[in-house]
Formats: C-alpha cells, sequence, structure tokens
C-alpha cells in the first residue's frame, strides 16, 4: 500500500492527458486569426451567447456541450446533469475552440448526430495540430501535422444534423456523405495578412476566421436571389437559394418574404397585412409538437413536427399572386426577412424582442413597371 502511495504520483504524471491550450493561448503568435475568431460566433456560448444560454435553460440537462462546449472534459457529466458548466473553466468558456477545432482528425457519421475523433496526442510531447497546408512549419508551442483529410472533416462533426432524444431532426445541414470543403469555401474566404505574428514564409493570405452568417449583413446578402415576374394582375416571385444548405439551419429562426406595390409613394398592394403567419408559403420556419399537439417549450422536448417549410440548397421555389392591373411607374418591392428567434422561441425564453425577435434583412429587391 505504501509502495503504491509513493508510485502514484509518478503514474498520474504519465497519464496525464496533453494540457489544454486555451483560445487566449493562440493570440501570442497568431493575433489576426485570434481577433478575427473572437468577432466570431465559434467563441460563443454558454457564457456570452444569450440566445444560447435561454434556451439551454429550459432544458433539464446539458447535453448541448458535444457541439456548443466540445473541450469541456466532463462532457458526459454534463449530459447526464451529474457536472454542470463552469465558468472559470477554459475548456468550458471557450465554447468553440482553437485548440479542439484543430485537433478533429476524423468524424463517424451516426443517426442522433455526428461524432468527432480527435488526434491522439503523445505523452510528454507538445501537443500536435492538425491543417491542410503541405509542409508545415511547427511552433514551440505545438507540432504541426498535414492532414489530408482535414478539410473534409472540419464542419461536419456538429454542422451536419442533429436529431433529438425522440429521434425528432432538429437541423439538417448536410446529407451523409457531403463533406466540409464547400463550408470553408463560403465560410471561410482568403484575408489578407500571413498566419503567424512573424509571417516567417511571408504568407500574404491566410482563411478568415470570422466565419460569418447569419449575424452579418452582408453575408446575409449572398444568401439568396428574388426574381420578380409582373403579367396582367399576376404577379409571379421566384427565389433561390443559393446556399450550400436549406434556407433554415437552426431551430430557432424564422425568415419570410414581404411582397409590396407602391403606388406614387403609397402601399396599394401586400402579400400580408398584419402578420407573415397569412402568406405560409413565403413563411419559413418548423414549429415542434408534444405528443398532444401542443407546442414543446423547446425542440429538446418535441416528440414531432407540425408546419414545417424550407427550402433545399441551390433550389428554387415560385409563389404566385393576384394583384391589382398595374400602371407605369408602380414599384414592386420584395424582401426576405429573418428573426434570429422565433415569435414562440421570444415567448418560452423570454429574451427582449426588439433585439432578438427584430426582422433583420436577408435581400431586397425593386421592380419597376415600365
Ligand atoms: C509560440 C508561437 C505560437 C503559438 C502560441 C501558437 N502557434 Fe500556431 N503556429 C505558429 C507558427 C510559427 C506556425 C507555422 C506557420 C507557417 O508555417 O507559416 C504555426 C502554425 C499553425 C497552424 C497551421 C498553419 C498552416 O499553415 O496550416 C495552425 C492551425 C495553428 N498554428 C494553430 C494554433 C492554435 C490553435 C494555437 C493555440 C492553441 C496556436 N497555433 C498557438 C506559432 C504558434
Ligand atoms: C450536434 C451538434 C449540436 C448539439 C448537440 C446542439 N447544438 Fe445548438 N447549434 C449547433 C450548431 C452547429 C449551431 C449553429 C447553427 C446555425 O447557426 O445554423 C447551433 C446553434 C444553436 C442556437 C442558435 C444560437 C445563435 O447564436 O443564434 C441555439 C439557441 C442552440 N444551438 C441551442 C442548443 C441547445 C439548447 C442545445 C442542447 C439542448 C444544443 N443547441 C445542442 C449544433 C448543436
Ligand atoms: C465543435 C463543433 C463545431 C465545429 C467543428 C464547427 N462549428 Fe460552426 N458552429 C458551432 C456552433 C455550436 C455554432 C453556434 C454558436 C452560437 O451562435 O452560439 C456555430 C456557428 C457557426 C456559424 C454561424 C455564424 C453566425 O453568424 O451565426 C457558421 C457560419 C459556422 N459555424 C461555420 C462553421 C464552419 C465553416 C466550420 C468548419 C470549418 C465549423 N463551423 C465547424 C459548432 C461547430
Ligand atoms: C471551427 C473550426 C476552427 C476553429 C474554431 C479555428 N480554426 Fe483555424 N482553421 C480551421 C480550418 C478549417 C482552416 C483551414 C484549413 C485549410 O487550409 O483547409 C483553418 C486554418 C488555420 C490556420 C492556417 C491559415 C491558413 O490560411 O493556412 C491557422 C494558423 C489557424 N487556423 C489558427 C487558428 C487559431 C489561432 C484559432 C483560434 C483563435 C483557430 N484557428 C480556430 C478551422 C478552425
Ligand atoms: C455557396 C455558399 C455557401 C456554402 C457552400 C455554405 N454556406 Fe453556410 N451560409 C451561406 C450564407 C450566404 C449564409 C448567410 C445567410 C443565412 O444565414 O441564411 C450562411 C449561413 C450559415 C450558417 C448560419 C445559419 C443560421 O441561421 O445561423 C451556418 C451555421 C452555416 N452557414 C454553416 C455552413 C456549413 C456547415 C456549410 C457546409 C456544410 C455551409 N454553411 C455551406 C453560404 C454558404
Amino acid at each position: 500500500m505504501k509502495k503504491l502511495l509513493i508510485i502514484s504520483p509518478v503514474i498520474t504524471l504519465l497519464l496525464q492527458a496533453t494540457p489544454y491550450l486555451s483560445n487566449k493561448s493562440c493570440k501570442e503568435c497568431h493575433p489576426k486569426i485570434y481577433d478575427e475568431y473572437m468577432h466570431s460566433w465559434h467563441s460563443k456560448g454558454y457564457f456570452n451567447n444569450k440566445l444560447h444560454r435561454a434556451v439551454a435553460d429550459k432544458v433539464p440537462v446539458y447535453d448541448c456541450a458535444k457541439c456548443h462546449m466540445p473541450a469541456a472534459p466532463d462532457r458526459e457529466k454534463l449530459a447526464s446533469g451529474a457536472s454542470e458548466p463552469k465558468a472559470i473553466y477554459k475548456e468550458d468558456s471557450d465554447a468553440v475552440s482553437c485548440f479542439y477545432c484543430h485537433q478533429i482528425a476524423f468524424v463517424k457519421e451516426a443517426h442522433l448526430s455526428n461524432n468527432i475523433i480527435l488526434a491522439k496526442q503523445a505523452q510528454g510531447y507538445k501537443p500536435s495540430l492538425f491543417g491542410s497546408l503541405q509542409n508545415p512549419d511547427s511552433s514551440d508551442k505545438h507540432s504541426m501535422v498535414h492532414s489530408p483529410i482535414y478539410d473534409k472533416y472540419a464542419c461536419i462533426g456538429c454542422h451536419s444534423h442533429k436529431r433529438n432524444k425522440h429521434g425528432v431532426l432538429i437541423f439538417e445541414a448536410t446529407k451523409p456523405g457531403e463533406d466540409s470543403k464547400e463550408c470553408i469555401k463560403c465560410h471561410m474566404p482568403y484575408e489578407s495578412g500571413g498566419v503567424e505574428k512573424m509571417n516567417r514564409r511571408a504568407r500574404s493570405r491566410h482563411r478568415s476566421h470570422y466565419f460569418k452568417g447569419v449575424h452579418d449583413a452582408k453575408m446575409r446578402q449572398k444568401s439568396v436571389d428574388i426574381k420578380i415576374t409582373p403579367s396582367k394582375e399576376r404577379l409571379k416571385i421566384t427565389l433561390t437559394n443559393k446556399m450550400g444548405h436549406p434556407l433554415i439551419i437552426q431551430a430557432a429562426r424564422q425568415m419570410y418574404l414581404h411582397t409590396q406595390i407602391f403606388r406614387d409613394g403609397k402601399a396599394i398592394w401586400s402579400s400580408f397585412k398584419k402578420s407573415p403567419q397569412e402568406d405560409k408559403k413565403a413563411l419559413f420556419v418548423t414549429d415542434y409538437l408534444l405528443a398532444d399537439g401542443k407546442e414543446a417549450p423547446v425542440p429538446y422536448f418535441a416528440t414531432k413536427k407540425g408546419f414545417s417549410n424550407n427550402l433545399k440548397a441551390k433550389k428554387s421555389l415560385n409563389l404566385e399572386y393576384k394583384i391589382p392591373s398595374l400602371k407605369k411607374g408602380d414599384k414592386i418591392v420584395s424582401a426576405l426577412y429573418v428573426e434570429l428567434a422565433k415569435p414562440s422561441c421570444i415567448k418560452v425564453t423570454g429574451l427582449d424582442k426588439k433585439k432578438w425577435g427584430k426582422a433583420l434583412l436577408m435581400k431586397r429587391v425593386e421592380f419597376i413597371v415600365e
């Protein structure tokens, strides 16, 4: 017994996993990428994203860690309720962390949600990170390993799909077999400047770590095309999803098209009067229901879907309206809007409607009648 007590500190030392490298620790040598990343929504999670926190606080256990707090060493305990997120742990507050994302070795496809396999780290050595660059240099803090498959798997561990414990599909951005290369093209375009402070290899560009998406007005502009085709007393609106995924890939969101006709500055026709609910074909949202048909407070509890309307990647939708006869000079305006938190989400979370339920413009087009 005594003997064991003496050796045990040595054993624990040997068995210790590679120490976690915080987001902040990357700043020393990758200041530009660090700054971009800190503006991105990957740096936001349980402790600094109000919407995420508000929804997470409505579920009995934090089984969200798998994707929202992936570096947490006690993820299983968080999911079973045996542990709670702690702000003092960098692994918890770093959200989708640099160190975690650059250790992704492989993704195993699975029914409820995919599983990420991380690189095995050799004991006592500095950690190895993955990137797609050929012959990467290593640094004092980490080795670099060229992974020919890194860019294939980097995103689909978390973003492909998610089902809740009842098997209800909450979101689906990719189909099995699709990889991350296209995601990187659209969401990590090149920014000017080298990849590290000294820029030893005199590189002129690096992959953007802003991960711009729905929160960025310019990015939203790139999401869709809207085409207006009027004819006699009829109006055709064609909405085309230009993205690599469906229009809606987050259960809290709601989008809708609003079309209006203006004559001498006054609206003479509108595709809906008070609420986008009046024009269901142009409303993109999914309702989640309980077994008794009532609305589920959050998708976590849902056993089925209610009303659901979405538009697949690269697909178009035609909407036809009956309108008053047009005159020369009439202006037709059609615009797509997104609400980060749909009305039912605002109701259940109590979040400020002015902020989280505000209609943000995705894209607006005009047509003047000749
Ligand atoms: C002590 C300085 C230093 C620190 C700290 C550091 N790095 Fe690096 N890193 C470098 C250098 C130097 C390179 C090599 C750059 C090159 O080859 O142009 C590099 C390369 C990389 C690359 C590969 C770039 C490529 O060209 O493919 C990645 C990814 C990376 N680092 C991630 C990180 C992450 C994540 C952290 C924080 C956990 C971190 N680094 C911390 C110095 C550092
Ligand atoms: C399989 C991975 C996965 C799991 C598990 C998961 N999420 Fe997410 N979640 C994501 C991804 C990926 C996004 C970003 C998707 C997007 O913006 O379309 C996201 C976004 C969100 C958002 C929107 C955040 C914002 O800034 O607008 C909320 C809210 C959210 N998740 C809540 C939860 C809650 C609560 C849980 C646990 C009950 C959970 N998620 C579990 C992957 C996951
Ligand atoms: C470990 C899980 C994980 C991985 C891997 C991951 N993401 Fe995310 N991503 C998330 C979560 C969680 C969110 C939502 C964060 C929030 O808003 O609270 C998110 C949000 C986003 C957003 C939304 C930004 C916005 O403005 O709302 C984009 C775009 C995105 N990720 C792209 C990517 C791309 C591209 C990759 C691959 C290079 C990737 N993600 C890899 C978990 C992940
Ligand atoms: C969501 C996953 C994800 C996160 C989080 C993330 N990266 Fe990256 N990073 C990538 C991907 C994907 C690439 C591009 C790989 C490729 O070349 O295809 C990349 C590229 C890089 C490169 C090389 C740049 C280039 O253009 O060759 C460096 C350096 C780097 N990351 C450092 C960091 C640092 C530092 C952080 C945190 C401050 C960070 N990354 C956070 C996914 C991530
Ligand atoms: C052809 C370009 C394109 C491709 C490919 C693409 N996206 Fe997007 N994505 C966009 C645009 C534009 C937006 C912003 C508009 C929006 O949020 O609907 C966006 C939005 C997002 C959002 C935020 C959605 C929300 O409601 O929060 C996430 C997350 C995301 N993309 C992840 C991915 C992932 C993961 C992949 C790869 C499977 C991918 N994207 C492929 C263009 C693309």
